[in-house]
């Protein structure tokens, strides 16, 4: 199974916190850590672990991050072809406070020196993958690119929308699965999403602009799902909560695996619930997940 990923690279420096600093405050932290990330690394190491062959498509510094970065990417078994470098590496300042909560300050560096003309090189590599996966940690006109690349080939496309931002039209109708979080599933549809009902009426509303499936996820409320012949919602897992960070992550990584491997729509939801949830349980966004968990 082949998945092309156009996405973000980042070095996650992350402090453990009691809780957010505030304004004009020094607070001190209890730890830190350095830790690789990137919503589109992190994505393609989940994939990656749980069989997939993923071809990255991105950028990181010419720097010492940059090289360390793509190493290990290429230890996580991702294909590194097509990460350039340019620039400096893209960097994700992290506070994680006691209750597992997180707060970030990004500094998108090289992640946002990705082209269309980038992705057009690698067009052949989108348009013989099994999916594109993408997120928004990379200019939009790359993504746009990407997934018009993508459709004319009649590819499966799962967008992760995050961090939160407004899409076009033009690219929600190409788009196969869409899996935006509560905040971003309001941003995309202005609808506040605060009971089933409106969460309903937010997935009808971009089913009406071409998406052809939406997966929410609520966090500890689990996820919603919803296209033009299903709806339903998928239970959490309970677990002890060390770092949130990365779990949507995992959860769309696996999300790509299950649905590329032609599980129905909700055993893909409830296999990438299980692989969120383990990321939930340890530090840092790219957890190794031990095979017998998985089993
Ligand atoms: O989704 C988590 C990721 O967001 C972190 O790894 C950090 O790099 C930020 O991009
Ligand atoms: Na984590």
């Amino acid at each position: 199974m082949d998945i092309s990923l156009v996405g973000s690279i980042n070095i996650d420096l992350v402090y453990r916190v009691p809780y957010v600093v505030k304004n004009g405050e020094t607070l001190h932290s209890a730890s830190h850590s350095v830790h690789f990330g990137g919503k589109g690394a992190n994505q393609a190491v989940t994939a990656s672990q749980l069989g997939a062959n993923v071809h990255f498509i991105g950028k990181v510094g010419a720097d010492d991050f940059g090289g360390q970065a793509i190493n290990n990417l290429k230890e996580k078994g991702v294909y590194t072809d097509s990460v350039q470098k340019e620039g400096a590496t893209g960097q994700a300042i992290i506070q994680v406070t006691d209750a597992g909560d997180n707060a970030i300050v990004l500094f998108p560096g090289a992640n946002f020196l990705v082209t269309p003309e980038q992705i057009e090189q690698e067009a052949d590599i989108i348009s013989s993958s099994n999916a594109l996966l993408l997120q928004l940690e990379v200019p939009l006109e790359a993504v746009e690119k990407a997934v018009e690349i993508a459709a004319e080939h009649g590819q499966m496309v799962i967008l992760n929308p995050a961090p939160s931002q407004k899409l076009p039209d033009s690219l929600l109708k190409n788009v196969t699965f869409l899996t935006p979080n509560e905040t971003e599933l309001a941003q995309l549809t202005g609808i506040e999403t605060t009971s089933e009902e409106n969460i309903r009426a937010a997935c009808s509303l971009l089913l009406d602009k071409g998406v052809g499936t939406v997966v929410v996820t609520l966090g500890s409320k689990g996820s919603f799902y919803m296209n033009r012949e299903e709806s339903g919602w998928v239970q959490a897992l309970s677990v002890n909560t060390i770092d949130t960070t990365g779990a949507g992550d995992a959860f769309n990584g696996a999300l790509a695996v299950g649905l590329c491997s032609g599980d129905s729509l909700r055993s893909a939801i409830e296999f990438a619930t299980k692989v969120a949830a383990y990321v939930v349980t340890q530090m840092g966004a790219q957890p190794l997940i031990p095979h017998s968990y998985l089993e």
